[in-house]
């Protein structure tokens, strides 16, 4: 019985990619490291601390830096990203996201957050959508990041339920491999190529609703 979904936050609830790239790039300029757009794409869904590398071995500066730098780094970028998501508001939440968490609550079903971002608890309230969330799932406790599937894994735990017993929804590439290896049924966000491995794909937010995932479950789950 479907009983919970599982929801990633950027790109799925909201779209921060912007601001995290504002800022990378920012920090990146500072370095003589140019980012691309295209670049960028390549870090949704990866941690603060694997984009930096990213980041700093796409300039050749992967050994510039200690450990201690490398932190200091990474809280330059984020303190500036804390100043930007200070303008998100409830206009942010992407389409049809605010209909389906009424929805899904309207007919029992529990909400989770499994977002790699240690900012997710400061943009669900910015969003006006902290009371949605049954529970969320603090990054910092984890050992791996996505693709790994532990972060699915850790929301069911604290929903008290089993993997089998949920969908989990994503928008990048890395977030599908985590669900699909925490045995959940999967629901891809945007390009269905990038995210051929998803069981189902949508074009954007706007499509879902409770009716088609209950109907996406049906067929898989029979
Ligand atoms: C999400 C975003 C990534 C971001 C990561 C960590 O997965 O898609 O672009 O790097 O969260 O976010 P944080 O707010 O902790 O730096
Ligand atoms: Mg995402």
């Amino acid at each position: 019985m479907l009983k919970a979904i599982i929801f990633d936050l950027d790109g799925v609830i909201t779209d921060t990619a912007a601001f995290h790239f504002i800022a990378w790039k920012k920090l990146g300029e500072r370095l003589g490291i140019e980012l691309t757009e295209a670049f960028n794409e390549e870090l949704k869904g990866v941690d603060r601390t694997e984009s930096l590398r990213r980041i700093l071995a796409l300039g050749n500066q992967e050994d510039s830096f200690s450990e201690e730098e490398k932190n200091e780094l990474a809280t330059e970028k984020n303190d500036f990203y804390v100043q930007l998501i200070q303008q998100i508001t409830p206009s942010d939440i992407l389409p049809g996201i605010a209909r389906l968490l009424v929805e899904l609550k309207e007919h029992q079903l529990k909400i989770a957050l499994a977002s790699a971002s240690k900012n997710a608890p400061t943009i669900l309230e910015r969003l006006g959508l902290s009371e949605s969330f049954d529970t969320i799932v603090d990054p910092t406790t984890l050992s791996k990041g996505k693709p790994d599937p532990e972060i699915f894994i850790k929301a069911c735990e604290q929903l008290a339920i089993v993997p089998d017993e949920a969908i989990g929804v994503e928008d990048a590439y890395s977030g599908i491999q985590a669900i699909n290896d925490a045995q959940m049924l999967s629901i891809g966000i945007g390009d269905p190529v990038t995210l051929s491995d998803a069981d189902h794909t949508f074009p954007t937010t706007e499509e879902l609703t409770f009716e088609k995932l209950m109907t996406i479950w049906q067929l898989h789950k029979k």
